[in-house]
């Protein structure tokens, strides 16, 4: 991508990755992803802030190199991982004279992940200031949005926040700024859902810290530029915030079509009840989706056939994950059909202790579906309807 002006002598200068498909080799990415960096020109100091994926160190350099950059003092990071620290030692080696500048966490990262030497940082804590002539650089520390060593920085004079990967998005697009909104928020949903969303709690207070900066923009590392800090504030509001949709999630594996026939049936049963549904076939889905879906749904239904006596594996792998995001489900439930004996609901709900739902009694059928079947299905949609009318939806 070229050098892109936000303002006066700040630039956007990483890299846009059209082509990659997966993240840290579990997370799709149908959109692509970019790695942002950022160059905030001060009349004493020059700082780079955080770098790109190793993969696209050439374009940075490329960008250095087509903005004249001769000196750089400051290599800030806010984030170890290395999508944005990589390619770290090689600035280092172009720019011996910079300095990494981050927090006592950070630094042990990055000299654990990208051997950097200790002389080679300066340490800062949480809302110290860094001038670099006419303007100044405030750190924010943000612990757990997604690691334990990240941080926000904050250029004090143009209102410009850069908290790398939180409100990012994983998405590739020729758009410096985040102008198609519907396009935007669907990236920064998912992004949110699959990376953030365990977090939840902590986001809530980062924020309320945001808003009292007075941000103008917020320059994340991933996706564009939002222009309208309200934008992205707003939308994750919503997702961090407690309130939940009269909605069900029901990720479901069929092997001969049991479980399939029983989930088609409770789709209806639920929709004629005015419930929204999403159903997700996890032999055909993208994760991303299932997780999007959590974000905000009142309730997880998880279907499944026996494979041996336990859950389908693709429906343990859900469930596993459902767990690590820590999604606001407030109801869960379980539809299985089992061949000759089945410890579903134990493996399942010792796979889900995270989620501090109230579990509705499951719909367990024996082999096909049979014409008495139908009206346990039935009784779970009311069950949840009853349940859906205290949820105070948004
Ligand atoms: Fe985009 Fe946590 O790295």
């Amino acid at each position: 991508m070229p050098v892109r002006e936000l303002k006066s002598q700040v630039y956007s200068i990483g890299s846009i990755d059209w082509d990659r498909r997966l993240f840290d080799e579990l997370i799709p990415l149908p959109g692509g992803t970019s790695y942002n960096a950022y160059l905030v020109k001060g009349s004493d100091k020059t700082a780079l802030i955080d770098t790109v994926d190793p993969s696209k160190k050439e374009e940075l350099f490329d960008h250095l190199i087509a903005l004249q950059v001769k000196h750089i003092d400051y290599i800030i990071t806010n984030h170890a991982e290395q999508d944005h620290s990589g390619t770290i030692p090689h600035v280092l080696e172009a720019f011996p004279m910079a300095r990494v500048v981050t927090h006592q966490k950070a630094k042990e990262f990055v000299k654990d992940l990208l051997m950097v030497p200790e002389e080679k940082f300066v340490t800062i804590k949480d809302r110290e200031t860094l001038p670099l002539g006419n303007r100044t650089l405030e750190f924010i520390l943000a612990p757990w949005v997604h690691w334990p060593e990240t941080m926000l920085t904050f250029l004090r004079e143009d209102k410009i926040l850069f908290p790398c990967d939180l409100f990012g998005s994983h998405l590739a697009t020729s758009d410096t700024f985040a102008v198609d909104e519907a396009r935007c928020y669907e990236a920064a949903k998912r992004y949110y859902a699959e990376i953030m969303m365990p977090f939840r709690e902590k986001i809530k207070g980062y924020i309320q810290k945001v808003k009292e900066l007075g941000v103008e923009m917020i320059a994340p590392s991933h996706g564009p530029v939002y222009h309208k800090p309200r934008f992205i504030l707003n939308a994750y509001e919503d997702w961090v915030g407690d309130g939940v949709k009269n909605e069900v999630v029901i990720p479901y594996v069929s092997m001969h079509g049991s479980t399939e026939k029983m989930v088609n049936y409770f789709l209806e049963s639920l929709m004629i009840r005015n419930v929204a549904v999403k159903p997700f076939n996890l032999s055909k889905t993208d994760v991303g989706e299932l997780a999007m879906s959590l974000v905000d749904a009142a309730t997880l239904v998880v279907a499944t056939p026996t494979v041996l006596v336990g859950p389908h594996p693709l429906v343990m792998y859900a469930a596993y994950l459902a767990n690590l995001l820590r999604p606001k489900t407030r109801f869960v439930s379980i539809i299985c059909s089992y061949g000759w004996a089945g410890k579903v609901v134990e493996q399942l709900a010792a796979t889900i202790p995270n989620l501090k739902a109230e579990i509705i009694e499951p719909v367990i059928v024996k082999g096909y579906p049979k014409e008495n079947n139908w009206q346990l299905l039935d009784q779970l949609a009311d069950k949840i309807v009853a349940r859906h009318k205290d949820i105070g939806a948004k």
